[in-house]
Protein backbone atom coordinates (compact mmCIF):
# COMPACT_ATOMS: atom_id res chain seq x y z
CA UNK A 1 0.00 0.00 0.00
CA UNK A 2 1.16 3.58 -0.86
CA UNK A 3 2.35 5.49 2.46
CA UNK A 4 1.05 3.88 5.60
CA UNK A 5 2.98 6.55 7.67
CA UNK A 6 0.35 8.15 10.18
CA UNK A 7 1.17 12.11 11.64
CA UNK A 8 0.14 12.64 15.14
CA UNK A 9 0.36 16.32 16.20
CA UNK A 10 -1.03 18.22 19.06
CA UNK A 11 -0.05 20.07 22.16
CA UNK A 12 1.02 19.02 25.43
CA UNK A 13 -0.85 16.05 27.40
CA UNK A 14 -3.03 15.61 24.74
CA UNK A 15 -2.72 11.92 25.41
CA UNK A 16 -0.51 11.53 22.28
CA UNK A 17 2.15 9.13 23.28
CA UNK A 18 0.11 7.11 25.35
CA UNK A 19 -2.24 6.72 22.70
CA UNK A 20 0.11 6.47 19.60
CA UNK A 21 2.04 3.79 21.60
CA UNK A 22 -1.20 1.18 21.80
CA UNK A 23 -2.45 2.00 18.23
CA UNK A 24 1.23 1.19 16.55
CA UNK A 25 1.06 -1.81 18.50
CA UNK A 26 -2.38 -2.74 17.25
CA UNK A 27 -1.36 -1.89 13.49
CA UNK A 28 1.59 -3.45 13.66
CA UNK A 29 3.66 0.71 12.88
CA UNK A 30 6.76 1.72 14.45
CA UNK A 31 6.26 4.70 17.00
CA UNK A 32 8.16 7.24 16.65
CA UNK A 33 7.66 9.89 19.51
CA UNK A 34 9.82 13.20 17.77
CA UNK A 35 9.81 14.90 21.41
CA UNK A 36 12.07 12.54 22.64
CA UNK A 37 14.40 13.83 20.17
CA UNK A 38 14.16 17.38 21.44
CA UNK A 39 14.06 16.40 24.91
CA UNK A 40 17.38 14.82 24.59
CA UNK A 41 18.83 17.56 22.63
CA UNK A 42 17.04 20.06 25.87
CA UNK A 43 18.98 16.92 28.47
CA UNK A 44 22.56 18.23 26.47
CA UNK A 45 22.41 21.88 26.55
CA UNK A 46 21.17 21.88 30.41
CA UNK A 47 23.77 19.01 31.66
CA UNK A 48 26.08 21.75 29.95
CA UNK A 49 25.31 24.54 31.66
CA UNK A 50 24.09 26.88 28.46
CA UNK A 51 20.58 28.91 28.65
CA UNK A 52 17.70 26.93 27.37
CA UNK A 53 17.24 30.24 25.08
CA UNK A 54 21.10 30.52 23.88
CA UNK A 55 20.78 29.90 20.15
CA UNK A 56 24.38 30.53 20.05
CA UNK A 57 25.46 28.22 22.48
CA UNK A 58 22.80 25.58 21.80
CA UNK A 59 24.43 26.07 18.23
CA UNK A 60 27.92 25.56 19.37
CA UNK A 61 26.81 22.35 21.23
CA UNK A 62 25.00 20.31 18.27
CA UNK A 63 28.11 18.89 16.70
CA UNK A 64 28.74 16.89 19.99
CA UNK A 65 25.42 15.60 19.90
CA UNK A 66 24.67 11.69 18.45
CA UNK A 67 20.87 10.40 18.96
CA UNK A 68 19.90 7.18 18.43
CA UNK A 69 16.46 5.82 19.09
CA UNK A 70 16.25 1.69 19.84
CA UNK A 71 13.42 -0.50 20.57
CA UNK A 72 13.70 -2.60 23.50
CA UNK A 73 11.87 -6.35 23.77
CA UNK A 74 8.65 -4.74 24.50
CA UNK A 75 8.65 -2.63 21.44
CA UNK A 76 9.17 0.42 23.97
CA UNK A 77 11.28 3.47 22.58
CA UNK A 78 14.91 3.84 24.33
CA UNK A 79 16.45 7.33 23.62
CA UNK A 80 20.52 6.93 23.62
CA UNK A 81 22.39 10.27 23.67
CA UNK A 82 25.87 9.64 23.12
CA UNK A 83 25.58 6.45 24.29
CA UNK A 84 23.89 7.15 27.60
CA UNK A 85 20.40 5.57 27.88
CA UNK A 86 18.04 9.14 28.74
CA UNK A 87 15.02 7.59 28.12
CA UNK A 88 14.25 8.63 32.14
CA UNK A 89 15.99 11.63 32.49
CA UNK A 90 14.39 13.41 29.57
CA UNK A 91 10.64 13.11 31.43
CA UNK A 92 12.06 15.82 33.91
CA UNK A 93 9.66 18.92 33.99
CA UNK A 94 12.47 21.44 33.60
CA UNK A 95 13.88 19.40 30.90
CA UNK A 96 9.93 19.81 29.08
CA UNK A 97 10.87 23.14 29.32
CA UNK A 98 14.83 22.81 27.70
CA UNK A 99 13.31 21.16 24.87
CA UNK A 100 10.41 24.03 24.06
CA UNK A 101 12.95 26.32 24.14
CA UNK A 102 15.71 24.44 22.09
CA UNK A 103 13.07 23.48 19.49
CA UNK A 104 12.38 27.15 18.55
CA UNK A 105 15.45 27.17 17.12
CA UNK A 106 16.10 26.44 13.07
CA UNK A 107 19.33 24.91 13.29
CA UNK A 108 18.02 22.21 16.07
CA UNK A 109 14.84 21.51 13.81
CA UNK A 110 17.37 21.27 11.22
CA UNK A 111 19.68 18.60 12.76
CA UNK A 112 16.96 16.46 13.57
CA UNK A 113 14.45 16.55 10.19
CA UNK A 114 16.73 13.97 8.40
CA UNK A 115 16.72 11.49 10.95
CA UNK A 116 13.25 11.63 11.29
CA UNK A 117 12.55 10.87 8.07
CA UNK A 118 15.13 8.62 7.33
CA UNK A 119 12.75 6.54 9.75
CA UNK A 120 9.45 6.71 7.66
CA UNK A 121 11.50 5.63 4.83
CA UNK A 122 13.06 2.27 6.25
CA UNK A 123 9.63 2.00 8.42
CA UNK A 124 5.27 2.23 8.39
CA UNK A 125 5.54 4.68 11.34
CA UNK A 126 2.94 6.45 13.72
CA UNK A 127 5.09 9.34 14.24
CA UNK A 128 3.76 12.05 16.77
CA UNK A 129 5.45 15.43 17.54
CA UNK A 130 4.54 19.34 16.43
CA UNK A 131 5.01 19.52 12.82
CA UNK A 132 5.21 15.63 11.69
CA UNK A 133 2.10 16.49 9.32
CA UNK A 134 3.50 20.19 8.15
CA UNK A 135 6.92 19.51 8.08
CA UNK A 136 8.70 16.15 8.69
CA UNK A 137 5.89 14.10 6.79
CA UNK A 138 3.99 16.09 4.54
CA UNK A 139 3.28 13.26 2.08
CA UNK A 140 1.46 11.02 5.62
CA UNK A 141 -1.16 8.56 4.55
CA UNK A 142 -3.20 9.81 7.41
CA UNK A 143 -2.69 12.98 9.49
CA UNK A 144 -4.15 13.12 12.91
CA UNK A 145 -4.35 16.56 15.11
CA UNK A 146 -5.08 15.41 18.56
CA UNK A 147 -6.17 17.80 21.49
CA UNK A 148 -8.31 18.43 24.49
CA UNK A 149 -8.99 21.67 26.26
CA UNK A 150 -6.15 22.52 28.70
CA UNK A 151 -7.60 21.64 32.25
CA UNK A 152 -8.00 18.30 30.84
CA UNK A 153 -5.27 18.00 29.40
CA UNK A 154 -2.47 19.54 32.56
CA UNK A 155 -5.15 17.74 34.57
CA UNK A 156 -3.73 14.01 32.91
CA UNK A 157 -0.15 15.19 32.79
CA UNK A 158 -0.47 16.32 36.11
CA UNK A 159 -1.47 12.63 37.46
CA UNK A 160 1.25 11.28 34.99
CA UNK A 161 3.98 13.15 36.92
CA UNK A 162 2.35 12.04 39.82
CA UNK A 163 2.04 8.29 39.66
CA UNK A 164 6.20 8.64 38.61
CA UNK A 165 6.37 10.00 42.15
CA UNK A 166 7.32 13.93 40.63
CA UNK A 167 6.46 16.23 43.05
CA UNK A 168 4.05 19.06 42.02
CA UNK A 169 0.59 20.77 41.64
CA UNK A 170 -2.13 20.88 39.32
CA UNK A 171 -1.74 24.76 38.75
CA UNK A 172 1.93 24.48 38.74
CA UNK A 173 1.10 21.70 35.71
CA UNK A 174 -1.14 23.71 34.13
CA UNK A 175 0.86 27.16 34.18
CA UNK A 176 3.90 25.21 32.42
CA UNK A 177 2.01 23.66 29.91
CA UNK A 178 0.14 26.79 29.01
CA UNK A 179 3.38 28.72 28.64
CA UNK A 180 5.05 25.67 26.57
CA UNK A 181 2.03 25.36 24.25
CA UNK A 182 2.33 29.45 23.81
CA UNK A 183 5.92 28.57 23.00
CA UNK A 184 5.66 25.94 21.08
CA UNK A 185 2.34 27.53 18.84
CA UNK A 186 3.57 31.35 18.40
CA UNK A 187 7.22 30.09 17.20
CA UNK A 188 8.42 31.01 13.75
CA UNK A 189 9.85 28.01 12.92
CA UNK A 190 7.38 24.99 12.52
CA UNK A 191 4.87 25.69 15.00
CA UNK A 192 2.86 23.41 16.31
CA UNK A 193 -0.48 23.49 14.13
CA UNK A 194 -2.85 21.67 12.31
CA UNK A 195 -1.98 20.63 8.69
CA UNK A 196 -4.88 21.69 6.60
CA UNK A 197 -5.47 18.30 5.82
CA UNK A 198 -5.56 16.58 9.01
CA UNK A 199 -8.10 15.48 11.06
CA UNK A 200 -8.95 17.01 14.01
CA UNK A 201 -9.64 15.13 17.36
CA UNK A 202 -10.63 16.40 20.63
CA UNK A 203 -10.31 13.71 23.92
CA UNK A 204 -11.75 16.36 25.68
CA UNK A 205 -14.89 14.34 26.41
CA UNK A 206 -13.45 11.01 25.92
CA UNK A 207 -11.31 8.43 27.82
CA UNK A 208 -8.29 6.58 26.88
CA UNK A 209 -10.28 3.85 25.69
CA UNK A 210 -12.70 5.79 23.65
CA UNK A 211 -9.87 8.07 22.09
CA UNK A 212 -8.02 5.00 21.30
CA UNK A 213 -11.31 3.74 19.50
CA UNK A 214 -12.09 6.75 17.61
CA UNK A 215 -7.84 6.85 16.72
CA UNK A 216 -8.18 3.61 15.37
CA UNK A 217 -11.35 3.88 13.27
CA UNK A 218 -9.33 7.05 11.85
CA UNK A 219 -6.75 4.26 10.88
CA UNK A 220 -8.92 1.41 9.72
CA UNK A 221 -11.04 4.25 7.59
CA UNK A 222 -7.80 5.47 6.04
CA UNK A 223 -5.55 1.95 5.55
CA UNK A 224 -8.13 -1.06 6.27
CA UNK A 225 -8.23 -3.40 9.10
CA UNK A 226 -4.32 -4.39 10.53
O1 LIG B 1 5.98 15.87 22.88
P1 LIG B 1 6.91 16.40 23.98
O2 LIG B 1 6.17 17.11 25.07
O3 LIG B 1 7.80 15.33 24.52
O4 LIG B 1 7.86 17.47 23.24
C1 LIG B 1 8.80 18.24 23.93
C2 LIG B 1 9.02 19.57 23.20
O5 LIG B 1 9.65 19.32 21.94
C3 LIG B 1 7.74 20.34 22.87
O6 LIG B 1 7.47 21.32 23.84
C4 LIG B 1 8.01 20.96 21.53
C5 LIG B 1 9.12 20.18 20.94
N1 LIG B 1 8.73 19.37 19.79
C6 LIG B 1 8.73 19.98 18.56
O7 LIG B 1 8.99 21.16 18.47
N2 LIG B 1 8.47 19.26 17.44
C7 LIG B 1 8.17 17.96 17.51
N3 LIG B 1 7.93 17.28 16.40
C8 LIG B 1 8.12 17.31 18.78
C9 LIG B 1 8.40 18.05 19.91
Amino acid sequence: MENRSVALDGPAGAGKSTLAKRVSEHFGLIYVDTGALYRSIGLFVFRNNVASRDAEGVLKLLPEIRLDMRYDDSGVQRMILNGEDVTEDIRLPEISVYASDVSAMPAVREFLLEMQRSMAVKYNVLMDGRDIGTVVLPDAGLKVFITADASTRANRRYLELKAKGIETTFDEVKDAMIKRDKNDSEREAAPLKAADDAVILDTSELNLDESFDALCNLVTAKFGEK
